[in-house]
């Protein structure tokens, strides 16, 4: 007989639990309204070998998440793993910050066990709703065992990415959600199917806690544009401990923008040169000298989990070898 696998599936909110009020409401609907076990009655769960428990977290549309809900996110996540009679969490979440609570995931929490993390573009009210089937392959890629010590996963559209690498990249369609070097792999049948592993460090092999983290710095994005002038870099300066400059192309800094960001630097604002193209790499010392001005530059990571990494790498040191050394490893 196959051992049934114990997922915990956690409901946050989002488009998942969205219900519009006629199935041609694809894109105009009530987000974060079906409890986690309303949307589970819409899946085959019975033909996959697991025995499922469902929990509410939250109930909040994902743009809605601060550091704190990215906290407790981990905390209930860690407490969870690290119960015996647990094998593997999914997390039903809402799409638009789906990176950055899976990135986080990725980082902090101590187990190799499956934790997937879920959302969907179109509500379960919806015609050709994405929601039973990324849900019903959310389950089966967690309680597969070749999702074991893959860190933290997200699953949509038959794709399963690593939090590492995943964002949102359409604001409507199916296809919403792109790893700049493809998905780790496909769930075909309520099966994953594996391609390769993430290469970057992850869960165990990172310094960082979600059980124990008391809080996190402020990290703030500012997005180049033309237009951008001194003040607002200063204004949003002002309040962080870490900036990500989302510069234009291989993450340029226009003329009158390097002094207030050199400024910042001084005040004791540790910059991160990124880029807003979503795509592509950040070589230090390569559109600015870097090391003179005390920047750090990005490596291959977009802004929205730019920031999540920073602030994970300031609970631990202010050394910009070091804070530079972060960006290179995870
Ligand atoms: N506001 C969005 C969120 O919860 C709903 C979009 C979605 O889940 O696709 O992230």
């Amino acid at each position: 007989m196959i051992e049934k696998a114990n997922i915990v599936v956690i409901g946050t909110g989002g488009t998942i639990a969205g219900q519009g009020k006629a199935a041609s409401n694809t894109s105009a609907y009530m987000c974060s309204v079906l409890g986690i076990d309303d949307i589970l009655t819409t899946i085959p769960h019975a033909s996959l070998p697991v025995n499922l428990r469902a929990e509410q977290l939250l109930q909040t549309g994902s743009e809605n998440f601060t550091n704190e809900h990215l906290l407790a996110i981990g905390k209930r996540v860690s407490t969870l793993l690290a119960q015996d009679d647990i094998d593997g969490v999914v997390i039903a979440h809402g799409t638009d910050t789906i990176e950055e609570t899976a990135y986080f995931l990725h980082l902090t929490l101590k187990s190799r066990k499956p934790v997937v993390v879920v959302g969907s573009m179109r509500p379960p009210s919806a015609m050709s709703s994405d929601a039973p089937l990324n849900l019903y392959d959310a389950i089966a890629v967690a309680a597969h065992p070749s999702s074991i010590g893959m860190g933290t996963l997200v699953v949509a559209n038959d794709e399963i990415h690593t939090a590492r690498d995943v964002v949102k990249s359409n604001s409507f369609k199916i296809e919403a959600f792109r790893s700049p070097y493809g998905p780790l792999g496909y769930v075909i049948d309520g099966r994953p199917r594996y391609y390769r592993h993430p290469a970057r460090a992850h869960t165990l092999a990172t310094p960082w806690s979600a059980g124990t983290l008391g809080s996190l710095p402020a990290v703030d994005i500012v997005y180049a544009y033309g237009a951008l002038e001194p003040a607002t870099v200063n204004a949003i300066a002002a309040r962080a401990q870490g900036l990500i400059f989302a510069g234009t192309g291989n993450g340029s800094v226009a003329a009158h923008l390097i002094e207030p960001l050199r400024n910042a630097v001084r005040r004791g604002v540790h910059v991160v040169r990124a880029s807003r193209t979503g795509n592509g790499i950040v070589v230090q010392n390569g559109a600015q000298p870097d090391e003179a001005y005390s920047w750090l530059a990005v490596d291959d990571q977009v802004p929205s989990k730019a920031r999540i990494l920073l602030m994970l790498a300031l609970t631990q040191s202010r050394d910009l070898q070091v804070l530079q050394t972060v960006f290179e490893r995870y």
